[in-house]
């Protein structure tokens, strides 16, 4: 009796071992899904798979398992990636050629710029070119005009003038290098020099100073007939303006160099 009931309860027992040991709610759907995995949406059971794939058969000797997954996955990714290849491809193509092509319309936008500056940086050629009647000038006498917008004084020298002037000193004069330019009109000779001092722009006066050529009383520069500068603070002698005599030394041609450093182009040489 006693040993029938004992092994009722040893029943009874394992039974509610075995209830026990089911376990029910959250730790039983942990312990069912231990052993899976989600894959595509699905809970499949997570047993080691391996794949022999054409690119990488598995060879005996070699680490198989390594091998085989990493070809696995680039199988499965390879037509994933063949896909958007094309896709990527027309991006990265497009892209540059908006990045390449917008780099170039400014480069060309930047050139033209540059290109039409210089170009353009005189909007047209000033008409320089200008006749003065020097019929009435006497010999010795200094006539002053405005010629191109500047200044000008005209000088009738006499040959006495031009004798005196080429003795004077050549020590005193500052700008050396300065060429004199005299235009032949008949018995006498013709200088045409700006009338801006080359200090700080004042008009000099005529007949002044030691040289009776030119002084600037603005700070004392003072220029001789040829209208070198021999005292400062001026250093430049008067620009020459370029000009011929015609009709018997009465009319003088003047017109701007276009390209003054080329002898070839003085139309007086
Ligand atoms: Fe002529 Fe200064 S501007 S000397």
């Amino acid at each position: 009796m006693f040993s029938k009931t004992l092994a009722h309860v040893t029943r009874s027992c394992n039974k509610l071992n075995q209830v026990q040991a089911y376990n029910f709610g959250v730790l039983s759907e942990y312990n069912q899904r231990l052993s899976k995995k989600l894959h595509k949406g699905h809970l499949v059971e997570d047993k080691p798979t391996f794949f022999v794939t054409s690119s990488r058969p598995g060879n005996f000797g070699d680490h198989i398992d390594f091998k085989v997954n990493i070809d696995n996955w680039f199988d499965e990714n390879r037509v994933h990636n063949e896909h958007e290849t094309d896709i990527r491809r027309t991006q990265i193509y497009t892209l540059n050629a908006i990045y390449y092509g917008g780099l170039l319309s400014f480069a060309r936008l930047y050139a033209m710029g540059v290109i039409g500056r210089l170009n353009g940086w005189k909007r047209y050629e000033r008409d320089t070119y200008s006749e003065v009647d020097i019929g009435a000038l006497p010999p010795g006498e200094v006539m002053q005009m405005v010629w191109n917008g500047t200044p000008i004084f005209i000088r009738r020298l006499t040959s006495n003038e031009v004798k005196e002037e080429n003795e004077l000193p050549s020590n005193t004069l500052l700008d050396k290098d300065k060429e004199v330019i005299l235009s032949d009109a008949g018995n006498t000779k013709v200088i045409v020099v700006s009338a801006v001092c080359t200090h700080l722009g004042c008009i000099p006066i005529p007949y002044l100073g030691a040289y009776k050529g030119y002084v600037c009383i603005c700070h004392g520069s003072v220029y001789d007939k040829f209208a070198r500068v021999r005292q400062g603070p001026a250093l430049l002698n008067l620009p020459a303006i370029n000009n011929s005599i015609h009709d018997e030394g009465t009319l003088v041609c003047m017109e701007q160099l276009k390209f003054p450093h080329e002898p070839s182009q003085r139309f007086w040489a």
